[in-house]
């Protein structure tokens, strides 16, 4: 932090922080958020999704909140609308973001003592409370593999990264790409183990990125046998990880790869809490030849993944 970003620092914790400030706050947090989504191409993290309802609350009482006072009476002028708590942890949130990235050591262990406002809250401490799933693909910011960014949560990185060398797979799909990072970070992982793995990623947004071992292949998951043609892919060698995080078609997609998965592959479906009935379909249809690996889903706690219940092991 040089001079200049500490005396910025300085001036911002000098404010009061009142209604006026948290105002202008909250707009250039809502203009910087819209951005980053952007960067993202608009695929939301889980704690995006409390992001926009805190954003929703504030824009859609703009007019009758009462800017001018401080902040315990702009708490009590939407405390109808949300439980007081999200109300301070989505504040804390926005201050916490205002004050940036390199933050002077007294504001993190006495906030209220530096901090001139109205409202008796440890903002850099509450942020993080109860939340630790939501915010486990990143806070702000996702989660950076070299120049990209990648959608894992921190404990799907973790997890992955063991499956992948127990499982050594020689061929790797990706259904949804999203900005590529995760397939650049799935190739550069199987490289360091020294293990010979080709990953195809299928987006219907291909990203423009060109990376040893990694093909980006563009299509629609509703037509997915039109692109990832069986043909193909009965040639490419064994053992498999397929990985569906697309969200679209899943139980076609599924049913897609279903006869080139063989015992031994892997089936990981993410972000499945909403997907349940279609995998508890698929699994029905296929005889149940797969089986949850619960040492993986529940490595960190019970589905402490964004796979929930759903790392399958193909048995037969
Ligand atoms: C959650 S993101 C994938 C994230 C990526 N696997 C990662 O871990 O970083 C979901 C992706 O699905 C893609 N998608 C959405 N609809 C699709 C469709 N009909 N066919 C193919 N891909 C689709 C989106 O473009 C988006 O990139």
């Amino acid at each position: 932090m040089d001079t200049l970003d500490m005396n910025i620092q300085h001036e911002k914790v000098m404010e009061k922080l009142d209604g006026t400030m948290l105002r202008k706050i909250y707009e250039q947090f809502s203009s910087a958020w819209a951005q980053k989504l952007q960067t993202q191409g608009n695929v939301p993290t889980f704690y995006d999704h409390v992001i926009k309802d805190g954003l929703t609350l504030f824009s859609m009482n703009i007019e009758s909140i009462p800017w001018e006072k401080d902040l315990e009476d702009i708490i009590l002028s939407v405390e109808h609308f949300a439980s007081r708590q999200g109300i301070e942890m989505f504040i804390s949130q926005m201050v916490n973001w205002y004050y940036g990235r390199y933050v002077l050591y007294d504001l993190r262990v006495q906030p209220n003592e530096m901090i001139q406002s109205s409202l008796d809250i440890d903002f850099l401490k509450k942020s993080a409370r109860d939340t630790t799933f939501s915010m486990s693909q990143g806070y702000f910011d996702c989660l950076q593999w070299k120049d990209t960014i990648l959608f894992k949560t921190v404990y799907d990185l973790a997890i992955y990264q063991m499956l992948m060398w127990e499982l050594k797979p020689k061929t790797i799909i990706e259904i949804g790409s999203g900005t590529g990072g995760s397939a650049v970070w799935m190739a550069d992982l199987m490289a360091s183990y020294g293990i010979e793995s080709k990953i195809i990623s299928f987006d219907i947004i291909a990203p423009k990125i060109r990376y040893d071992n990694v093909t980006f292949l563009q299509g629609d998951c509703n037509h997915i046998d039109q692109i990832m043609k069986v043909a193909i892919l009965e040639k490419m060698p064994k053992p498999w990880l397929l990985i569906e995080d697309a969200h679209v078609n899943v139980y076609g997609v599924l049913q897609h790869f279903h006869p080139l998965l063989q015992e031994g592959d892997y089936l990981i479906v993410e972000d499945s809490e909403n997907k349940q009935k279609e995998i508890n379909r698929f699994l029905k249809d296929t005889n149940k030849s797969y089986l949850v690996d619960a040492q993986y889903c529940d490595f960190f706690g019970h589905n402490m993944t964004c796979s929930y219940d759903s790392i399958f092991r193909k048995m037969k």
